[in-house]
């Protein structure tokens, strides 16, 4: 079973834009506005520090969230991922927007590594990243890391899916997207090995070929995503010193946590 960043680097990367909507500046407006709306913009007396006011986009993938980020004022923003190509895709948006950062790093790590303890007026983690990661463990030293990383007035914005629930039957055939060439489907499996610990995403693409009487060719990759239950999540930010302002629960088990140091 390849890891999720490979799968990405591998096989969702170049469909992933797609996959989205496909249009870059819709993606980065709706993010625009959901940012401003859950007030992750740069406050009033925000960025003490000589660099002005600092965003961190945890799995920025193509960077949409960035590009949103430093349109609502953030003089810095750190956009951290592991995928290549995706990285790729966010410089050449980012290549006029100079207060974005593209950094190939490990979201594990990179706060530790590339971010001054209290110094982050924004941490995002958004677009279900969280599931991505190797283990519960991961997640939750994640949510610690984000603590020492915020300053004290700074805000942690969290969207994952709560995926505890396993879905059964034909149910477990989610469609994503369909076009005219390319359609998109994702298959859940619930294996037994780890228990509730995990769900294997397997995603079927098909494209339809250019000429070839327009025959359909079907790829199809598979990775492993986390199930964090959402009374877990919120244990485990309150272990990490971290208060949840506000939250919001949306379709498909999508969550949504904005969460700050604890007082
Ligand atoms: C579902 S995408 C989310 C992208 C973006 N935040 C969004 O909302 O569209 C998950 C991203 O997390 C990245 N990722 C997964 N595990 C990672 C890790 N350990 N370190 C850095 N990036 C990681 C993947 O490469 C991918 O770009």
């Amino acid at each position: 079973m390849t890891t999720a960043v490979e799968h990405y680097d591998r096989f969702l990367a170049e469909h992933y834009t797609w996959m989205l909507g496909g249009d870059p500046t819709a993606l980065v407006a709706g993010q625009r506005a959901e940012l401003a709306e859950w007030g992750v913009v740069p406050g009033e007396g925000w960025g003490g520090g000589s660099g002005g006011s600092l965003a961190v986009d945890l799995g920025c993938g193509p960077g949409y969230g960035s590009l949103a980020l430093a349109e609502l004022g953030f003089d810095s923003v750190l956009a951290v991922d592991l995928s290549r190509p995706l990285l790729d895709e966010l410089a050449a948006y980012a290549a006029e927007v100079p207060a974005v950062r593209p950094v190939r790093a490990d979201v594990r790590t990179a706060l530790r590594e590339l971010v001054r303890p209290g110094s982050a007026d924004a941490v995002v983690c958004l677009g279900d990243t969280l599931t991505h990661l190797p283990t519960r463990g991961d997640a939750a030293a994640l949510f610690g890391a984000v603590a020492t990383a915020l300053a004290p007035d700074g805000t942690a914005l969290f969207g994952y899916r709560d995926l505890t629930v396993p879905l059964t039957g034909t149910d477990r055939f989610l469609p994503v997207r369909a076009t005219e060439d390319r359609i998109m489907t994702c298959f859940l499996e619930y294996p037994d090995d780890y228990d509730d610990y995990t769900v294997v995403v397997h995603d079927l693409i098909h494209t339809r070929e250019r000429g070839d009487h327009g025959n359909w060719a079907m790829t199809a990759h598979s990775y492993r995503k986390l199930r964090l239950s959402h009374t877990w999540v919120l244990g485990q930010l309150r272990a990490a010193g971290l208060h949840v302002v506000r939250e919001d629960a949306g379709p498909g088990g999508m969550r949504t946590v904005a969460a700050r140091r604890a007082p």
